[in-house]
């Protein structure tokens, strides 16, 4: 190690959907991008002693020399973490979380009484989205992709209606659920069911673009979209994509909140862990075909 160096082992990997956009269209041999959970086990840094829990950038590798921690965007975890599994920090009290946090509470202005309906609603964000609906006194309404997830999302998490939206019709569970409309849609998929969705917005509603998982591994997308305009105007819609990043400047304040709710144990939280470094491209893989309930990461 040279002066201001250090050596990190990873605990935790995270696998993420994102990761297939980006590197999509690169061309191999590269490396693999992501965030992992990881402890300082040499240092040449006095910031960073031995033994130092660390949130970092560095792709998809075990161990691994830091030397300039902002272009790695490194961290300190939280000394504490009062018994919490430290791959929440990837998940539930990370960018997962901070993703469905704002993009609910700011994106789509969420308030009580409002009918929530968000789609990948058994994974890492969506679940966060509708726990973080329920606390704010709204209606939830979630899709999700198998039966126990189904299962979960109701009897656990307490949505108010789940379907199984590779079994059910979404224009029949639209009438069973949310007969008057939906006020806030929080988008993780796109594709054909999320434009029914919109068009059963209510007046005014908002709709969060978060994420577009139906389109990720399709090749040569064609960008097209039913006739929207006429219903944006009429019902005086908002739409709007969003990058978590871009609340950069209130990222604790989403953190400590949902690190709040964890303790007072109104979120649950469960995370998919996949055991083995060796494991990560499958993992990566699982998650993309539905393999994960709550976030996906990998233990090292
Ligand atoms: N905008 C941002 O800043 C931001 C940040 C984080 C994540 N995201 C986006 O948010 C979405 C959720 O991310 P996540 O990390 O929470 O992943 P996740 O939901 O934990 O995992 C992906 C899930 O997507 C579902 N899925 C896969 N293919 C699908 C399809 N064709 N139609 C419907 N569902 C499908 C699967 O669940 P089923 O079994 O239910 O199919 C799978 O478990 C992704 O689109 C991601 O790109 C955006």
């Amino acid at each position: 190690l040279k002066k201001g160096d250090i050596l990190y082992q990873s605990e935790f990997i995270s696998v993420d959907p994102y990761m297939r956009i980006y590197t999509k269209d690169m061309t191999p041999p590269y490396k693999m991008i992501g965030q992992q959970v990881a402890k300082v086990v040499e240092s040449k840094d006095p910031d960073f002693p031995v033994g130092t829990r660390i949130l970092a950038h560095v792709g998809w590798a075990e161990k691994g020399i830091i030397n300039d921690k902002k272009k790695a965007r490194v961290q300190k975890a939280p000394t504490d973490l009062g018994g919490m599994s430290p791959s929440h920090l990837l998940g539930a009290c990370g960018m997962p979380g901070n993703t469905a946090y704002f993009g609910l509470l700011d994106i789509c202005s969420a308030k009580k009484g409002e009918v929530v309906l968000v789609n990948g609603a058994a994974g890492a964000v969506g679940s966060i989205v509708g726990q973080i609906a329920k606390i704010k006194g709204c209606k939830v309404i979630g899709y999700a992709g198998t039966e126990d997830k189904v299962k979960w999302l109701k009897e656990e998490l307490k949505f108010d209606y789940v379907f199984n939206y590779k079994t059910t019709k979404i224009e029949d569970t639209l009438d069973e659920a949310a007969p008057g409309g939906v006020d806030c849609f929080f988008d993780n998929v796109g594709g054909h069911d999320a434009n029914v969705v919109i068009s059963r917005m209510k007046h005014r509603g908002r709709i969060a673009i978060c994420g577009a998982i139906s389109s990720y591994n399709v090749k040569d997308l064609v960008w097209s979209a039913p006739a929207l305009q006429p219903l944006l105007l009429g019902k005086e819609l908002r739409i709007e994509g969003f990058i978590v990043s871009r609340f950069q400047d209130r990222w604790m304040e989403g953190i400590n909140q949902l690190v709040e709710w964890v303790k007072e144990g109104k979120l649950v939280i469960r995370d998919t862990v996949v055991d083995g470094f060796e494991k990560v491209p499958e993992a990566f893989m699982s998650l993309l075909q539905g393999g994960n309930t709550g976030k996906m990461v990998v233990k090292v």
